[in-house]
């Protein structure tokens, strides 16, 4: 019989990747989305690539709120009543915008910290106990070296940052507390980026992107006049800064190995970066991405935008050691990959703005 897996948020940009590769693998998931970030059409694409049904077994949908504990009650007893309890959850639900974490800190603790812990409260009480959840390179706040290691020093600079933060220490505490019981993994995820290869499923951030990929890609397809590029005094190779970016592929495979190396292994708390321990600089994506689409990608050089840092790059090699993961897509794949959404679907899964 298929393994069975939760996935909160699984209608967004890295869990509807991630579905896929479970799904190939064979896992039967129960996707639980409020959809207040994504769209349902995500998971009706994310089932056709699979090639399974919508709703059916091997794919279920559930729309639902990670911090609402009946709905999560009923899901986990249901599943066990069938005979078929959730082995693990993958739990991407959450927040990801640093500059609405810090006008709205108490939606980012709310969704982000009280939602994770209504998750893991109805995990226990289900004795499901497997969980892989979405970290971020963002807890490492302003790097003080590169690549960064696990055993930086966790220093987030903004309320989003302190959300991921929080949700680790409670899993650290959940560890210790009750130790051999929890299977965790947190994974920090460096700048996922790109889509699947298809074109068919991708990032679609709602009004004006705040992050690098989608602004240049919305750039490229027409939808934005100019890029702007935040600094050009930075001390990198060029003067712009310099990123870690992960094709979301990549990372998506990066779950499938977290997950089976839970399941395979005993009780722990596992802490990985995934990130590919190459860094670009944003002239070099602004490059690659226009060889990629053969489009222009006209910009300005302006000021820093506050908070950014010069250089985040992940030191991989734990997750290569323990995970036998590290990223196979280069980023002329991921430009590549990124167009072919972009441009097959210019206004995202939406028809208009
Ligand atoms: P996303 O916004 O595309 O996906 C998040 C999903 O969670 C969406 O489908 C959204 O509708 C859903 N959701 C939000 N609040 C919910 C709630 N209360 N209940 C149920 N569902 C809810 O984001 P993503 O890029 O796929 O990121 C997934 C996770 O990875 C997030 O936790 C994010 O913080 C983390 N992360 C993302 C990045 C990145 O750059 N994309 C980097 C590091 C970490
Ligand atoms: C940002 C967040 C980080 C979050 C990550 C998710 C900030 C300060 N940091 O990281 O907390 O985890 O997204 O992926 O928001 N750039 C431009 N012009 C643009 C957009 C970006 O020049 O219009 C530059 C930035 O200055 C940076 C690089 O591109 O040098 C990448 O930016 P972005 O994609 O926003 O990612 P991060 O800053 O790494």
């Amino acid at each position: 019989m298929s393994r069975r897996v939760l996935i909160t948020g699984g209608a967004g940009f890295i869990g509807s990747h991630t579905c896929i590769v479970l799904l190939e693998a064979g896992y039967d998931l129960l996707v639980l989305d409020n959809f207040s970030n994504s769209s349902p059409e995500a998971l009706a694409r994310v089932a056709s690539l699979a090639d399974v049904p919508l709703d059916g077994q091997q794919l279920q949908i559930k729309r639902g709120d990670i911090r609402d504990p009946i709905t999560l009650d009923e899901l986990f007893s249901a599943a066990a009543a069938s005979g078929r309890p959730f082995e693990a959850v993958i739990h991407f639900a959450g927040l990801k915008a640093v500059g609405e974490s810090v006008e709205k800190p108490l939606f980012y603790w709310d969704v982000n910290v009280a939602g994770s812990r209504t998750l893991l409260a109805a995990m226990d009480a289900h004795a499901c106990r497997t969980l892989v959840f979405s970290s971020s390179a963002t807890v490492y706040g302003y790097p003080e070296t590169v690549p960064i290691l696990e055993s930086a020093p966790i220093q987030p600079i903004n309320p989003y940052g302190f959300s991921k933060a929080a949700v680790e220490q409670m899993l650290a505490d959940l560890n210790s507390g009750t130790p051999n019981t929890w299977r965790i993994a947190s994974l920090r995820y460096f700048n996922p980026v790109g889509a699947h290869p298809s074109g068919q499923i991708g990032e679609d951030p709602l009004g004006i992107p705040n992050n690098l990929f989608p602004f240049v890609s919305q750039v490229a397809v027409g939808r934005r006049a100019q890029l702007r590029v935040f600094g050009s005094d930075w001390p990198t190779h060029d003067g712009t800064g310099v990123r870690d970016y992960v094709h979301v592929m990549d990372l998506a495979e990066g779950h499938k190995a977290a997950l089976e190396t839970l399941l395979s292994q005993g009780p722990q708390h596992l802490t990985c970066n995934l990130g590919s321990g190459d860094g670009a600089s944003v002239l070099d994506v602004v490059n690659a991405f226009s060889a990629a689409s053969g489009q222009g990608i006209p910009y300005a050089l302006v000021d820093r935008r506050p908070g950014d840092a010069a250089v985040t790059i992940a030191d991989p090699s734990r997750a290569a050691d323990i995970l036998q993961w590290r990223t196979k897509r280069t980023l002329t794949d991921i430009c590549r990959d990124g167009w072919a959404w972009q441009r097959a679907n210019p206004m995202g899964y939406r028809q208009s703005e």
